[in-house]
């Protein structure tokens, strides 16, 4: 055969690496860590295999584990002693973040970043306080004698809490925060207090393209916070929408955020990859937890290698365009890198 093109020359071993288009370092990658106030030991999450909450006194430890591994940076989420109507563990001093964070930052060198919500602290397990909407199918809701009140969050008295809370975390040493409630106007808020109490040096990645999805199901077993009624469909982000992930991307720019995050991954890609297109701001992805648990799941019934699927599925995450990317993966992912292809 007189062929011109043989794409097949660049795919032999030798040279395969050096036309690579991606790559994959264990500095690219995030690992998320529960601290649990409610306990003194480990408590391995079922749905997570290979996760655990932590005991605060054994959040540093943790921590030293996943820095081994190469990964320097990790996502602090806490499980408080007592839940309430407005979360009010989530900005106290001595609630189980600060107290992590305050161990970890002094005998750690981890970057760490916190997950700045309010759904692990209230107990109704919503991302805010509530208050009471009328919702009526057509028109306007007072009008309407036979329309119910329900509950919805209160997007500016949570803004109120996220204040509270950034700076709580950035006293207690939080080296950037990640606000995750998809909350309008979160991120110019959590800006302002940070800039007046003095941390102007404090990054804030955002959860910027957050959606309303099914794959955090695992995740809320293991932070305890799914809501205990309704969905999150107020306010976090319909699975349909592509432009509207754009207007909130462009909102958090406006608004002061570092870097920008899209969340899930692997069903959302095409949202990581147009969010690339069309900002100039470091993307984060987070490979959820039910992307996790699915490749687990099947892993156990042997019809998927694990360690391939993982690392492929980073590989695509970073493809798409991803700079950074929070994964369960994270720690056993690194320790494979670098990968020889
Ligand atoms: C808190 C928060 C959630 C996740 C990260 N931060 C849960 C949610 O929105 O219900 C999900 C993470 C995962 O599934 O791995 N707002």
């Amino acid at each position: 055969m007189d062929l011109t093109h043989r794409p097949r020359r660049l795919r032999q071993d030798r040279v395969r690496g050096l036309v690579s288009e991606t790559s994959l370092e264990p500095t690219d990658l995030i690992a998320p860590v529960f601290v649990d106030a409610t306990t003194d030991e480990r408590v391995p999450i079922e749905s997570m295999p290979g996760h655990e909450r932590v005991p605060i006194d054994e959040a540093v430890a943790r921590v030293e584990d996943v820095l081994e591994t190469g990964v320097e940076a990790v996502m602090l989420f806490g499980i408080p002693e007592s839940k309430d109507p407005e979360g009010t563990r989530a900005w106290a001093d001595d609630g189980v973040i600060q107290e992590a964070l305050r161990r970890i930052t002094s005998e750690t060198d981890a970057y760490v970043i916190t997950d700045v919500c309010l759904c692990e602290y209230t107990d109704h397990g919503h991302c805010g306080p509530l208050e009471e909407e009328l919702r009526s199918e057509g028109g306007v809701a007072e009008d309407d004698p036979g329309c119910e009140p329900t509950l919805t969050v209160d997007n500016d008295a949570t803004l109120e809490a996220l204040e509270k809370i950034v700076t709580s975390h950035a006293r207690a040493g939080a080296d950037m925060v990640a606000p995750s409630g998809m909350m309008d106007g979160m991120v110019g808020t959590i800006r302002e207090a940070l800039d007046d109490a003095g941390y102007e040096h404090v990054p804030i990645m955002s959860y910027a393209a957050k959606y309303e999805s099914a794959f955090y199901g695992p995740f809320r077993d293991a932070a305890d916070g799914a809501p205990s009624f309704g969905n999150r469909r107020h306010y976090q982000m319909d699975p349909a929408n592509t432009r509207e992930a754009l207007r909130e991307v462009r909102l958090d720019a406006e608004q002061g955020a570092d870097v920008m995050m899209v969340k899930p991954a692997l069903p959302y890609l095409d949202i990581v990859s147009a969010v690339r297109r069309e900002f100039d701001h470091p993307v984060a992805a987070y490979n959820v937890s039910g992307e996790y648990a699915m490749l687990h799941a099947a892993a156990e019934k042997g019809w998927l290698d694990l360690e391939e699927v993982a690392l492929e599925s980073l590989l695509s995450i970073k493809r798409a365009g991803a700079d950074l990317i929070l994964t369960y993966f994270a720690e056993d992912v690194a320790q494979r890198l670098p990968v020889g292809r």
